[in-house]
């Protein structure tokens, strides 16, 4: 696996496959690898000629600086697991280089995708998210960018930008990586006490018992019937939870025919912050 620090090195490197034709598969992540990232690199190799990883923990997307100064890094084992899986390119900069040493957002309108759910929580997360994304993509030029569908709403968020901006790139969102006790895999489980964690699992518990209830419940009462439910829980406190259109993210109360929804959580583990979703039939 080739290692760029420099972007101006691997753009270079990215001219010279360009030329060759080769396509490029690209996945963007914060680094603190799981299988939910593996399984993304695995798809972008499978499906290009090249598959690139970025490495980079984003200060501009981050609300809460404990968090950002908390986060996961692991580099080294992160290299070895990239290797595992035949990864070609790693790109891991510093926030100067990818920032051209100006660490700031761009302001974006998301159509109002941005206002929901994580937007509501997290002030300025996606302003930060779509400036590191799509200088990402100016530098790697990917014909195929990879995302979890954890970060749902990221995903949807960046497919706008990748369309308002006109950008070259196909998006594709992959499937939510899970532990065998359902638990989603992020970066963050890491992080969580041994009570905490063992506690975690009961968030996708609900949100699979909460999709059976919206057989036969509105919308409103499911969200209160999840309140309640986690208002018991000793050690997990929920933030949020909506059911929303899963297009435009808006929360609803009745579901109509023929729309897809999707229900979304974030609950605090401690001080540990994890969100989940779940697709919701439509009856
Ligand atoms: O999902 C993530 O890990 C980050 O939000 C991303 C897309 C790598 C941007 O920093």
């Amino acid at each position: 696996m080739k290692i760029f620090q420099s972007k101006s090195e691997l753009k270079k490197y990215i001219s010279h496959l360009k030329s060759d034709k080769k396509t490029i598969g690209f996945v963007p992540t914060m680094g603190a690898l799981h299988q939910g990232h593996l399984s993304l690199v695995k798809k972008a190799k499978d499906k290009n000629d090249v598959a690139v990883v970025s490495i980079f923990v984003n200060p501009t997307q981050f609300d809460n600086k404990e968090d950002l100064e908390k986060y996961p890094k692991t580099l080294e084992n992160d290299i070895k697991l990239l290797e595992s899986v035949n990864c070609d390119v790693l790109y891991a900069p510093t926030a100067d280089d990818v920032y051209d040493g100006n660490v700031k957002s761009e302001s974006f309108d998301f159509d109002g995708l941005e206002h929901q759910m994580e937007g509501k929580f997290r002030d300025g997360h996606f302003d930060g998210v779509g400036t590191i994304v799509k200088a990402l993509f100016e530098i790697v030029t990917p014909d195929v960018g990879y995302f979890g569908k954890k970060d749902f709403q990221q995903l949807q968020i960046i497919k706008k930008m990748v369309e308002k901006h006109n950008l070259p790139v196909k998006i594709k969102g992959m499937p939510i990586f899970r532990e065998e006790d359902g638990l989603a895999m992020s970066s963050r489980n890491t992080r969580l006490t041994k009570e905490h964690r063992e506690a975690a699992p009961f968030i996708y518990k609900t949100l699979k018992k909460a999709r059976k209830k919206f057989g036969t419940k509105n919308a409103k009462e499911v969200v209160a019937w999840v309140e309640k439910k986690f208002k018991k829980h000793p050690l997990l406190e929920l933030e949020y939870f909506t059911i929303a259109n899963e297009a435009t993210l808006q929360p609803i109360e009745n579901a109509e025919p023929n729309k897809k929804y999707r229900a979304f959580i974030a609950v605090y583990a401690g001080d540990i912050r994890l969100i989940d979703n779940i697709r919701f039939k439509n009856n």
